[in-house]
């Protein structure tokens, strides 16, 4: 689908200098739409993931040279990652990283939010698919003690700390939370908060996606419309959110839709796995290089620089050709896996 003429705030740089970084591919959640009950969720052996060290160096001697510059720290959950402060002190202090942001569940945020900021990490984006405690409870999984609040302080924490933009990131499904897409959208009214509402898409998660369905950004907009009015609006950020406001709110509203409108072609990441397997697209697999064995057995740097732009070069060709089988195909890796 074409866009819609609106300016999107990466419009124009679609040069592929922006790195999403998975650093471990566990998670202390379980959300539905994620990795919903049943799912065969085998992990990276612990000796299969990048050590500090190898991380540390693939970016510094392979990413950077190639000219990324804009990273983002993943997971599963990537404040479960054994030094996740230092590695992210060790990437702010590179001179050549432009942009250092991370995503979360938060719900370790509340004792690290001081430590990243004062390790150099700006800007944070969080799941927060409820207000409501067992709403939420059920959407993560959750059938002990509510984790809502820990996230919501985990939150809290995040703003007082001073990371700015703090994005909120909701996943929106039919009769699970679309009735509270108001209640959340208002939250962007009076905190510099910016609301992202996320078109649920069908990977590793078919009989919820078959169950549920998904609603589209143009649906919400017309109902946040209704009640407010909704006018453009804009935020510091590299990925394919649409952004707009509430008229004189503090904070945005974005809508990232990838269910309605293929954002493919303006597509500008790749995606480092855990275990060191760098894939040019979420949707599919085609193109992948292993990293971490190739780096592991001794294959010199200048050589891997050499297939990261060489697969840089590929990406538009994969984006396009294999697009279709992002909303129907099958995946052999969940979205926590691939980091997001
Ligand atoms: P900003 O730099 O703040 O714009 O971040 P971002 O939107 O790139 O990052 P975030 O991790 O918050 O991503 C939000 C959601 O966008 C993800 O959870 C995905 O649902 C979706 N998304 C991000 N990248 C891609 C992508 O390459 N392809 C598709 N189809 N969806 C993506
Ligand atoms: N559809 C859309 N977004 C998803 N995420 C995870 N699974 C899905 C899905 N099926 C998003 C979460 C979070 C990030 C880690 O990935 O909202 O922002
Ligand atoms: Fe939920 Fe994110 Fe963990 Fe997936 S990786 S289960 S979306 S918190």
């Amino acid at each position: 689908m074409k866009p819609t003429g609106k300016i999107r705030q990466n419009e124009g740089m679609n040069d592929i200098d922006y790195l999403r970084i998975s650093l471990i591919d566990r998670c202390n959640f379980r959300c539905q739409y994620c990795m919903p009950e049943g799912t065969d969720l085998t992990y990276a052996l612990q000796r299969n993931l990048l050590t500090q060290e190898e991380l540390l160096s693939l970016i510094r001697e392979v990413f950077i040279p190639v000219g990324f510059s804009r990273f983002r720290l993943t997971g599963g959950e990537p404040l479960i990652r054994p030094g996740v402060v230092e590695i992210v002190r060790a990437i702010a202090s590179m001179s050549e990283t432009q942009d250092l942001a991370m995503t979360t569940n938060a719900f370790l945020l509340a004792d690290l939010a001081q430590d990243l900021y004062d390790a150099g990490l700006r800007r944070i984006n969080i799941s927060l698919d409820s207000l409501k405690a067992e709403v939420f409870d059920q959407i993560i999984g959750n059938r002990g003690r509510s984790r809502w609040q820990q996230v919501w302080n985990g939150i809290q924490a995040a703003h007082r700390v001073g990371f700015d933009p703090l994005k909120l990131n909701v996943v929106v499904i039919p009769s699970v939370n679309d009735a509270e897409v108001l209640d959340l959208a208002a939250l962007s009214i009076d905190r510099n908060w910016h609301v992202r509402f996320i078109e649920f898409m069908p990977i590793g998660n078919d009989d919820l996606f078959q169950d549920r369905g998904w609603v589209s950004s143009e649906e919400l907009r017309c109902r946040i419309r209704d009640r407010w009015g909704l006018t453009d609006g804009q935020v510091r950020g590299n990925g394919p959110a649409d952004v707009f406001q509430i008229p004189g709110a503090k904070g945005t509203l974005g809508f990232i839709s990838q269910m309605s409108e293929c954002f493919c072609d303006r597509c500008n990441r790749m995606r480092l796995s855990a275990d060191g397997w760098l894939r040019p697209c979420l949707l599919n697999e085609t193109g992948q290089i292993d990293l971490r064995s190739q780096l592991r057995s001794g294959v010199p740097l200048h050589e891997l620089r050499q297939q990261v732009r060489e697969l840089v070069l590929l990406k538009p060709e994969i984006n396009y050709k294999e697009r279709d089988s992002g909303t129907t195909g099958r995946y052999s890796r969940t979205m926590s896996q691939i980091g997001g």
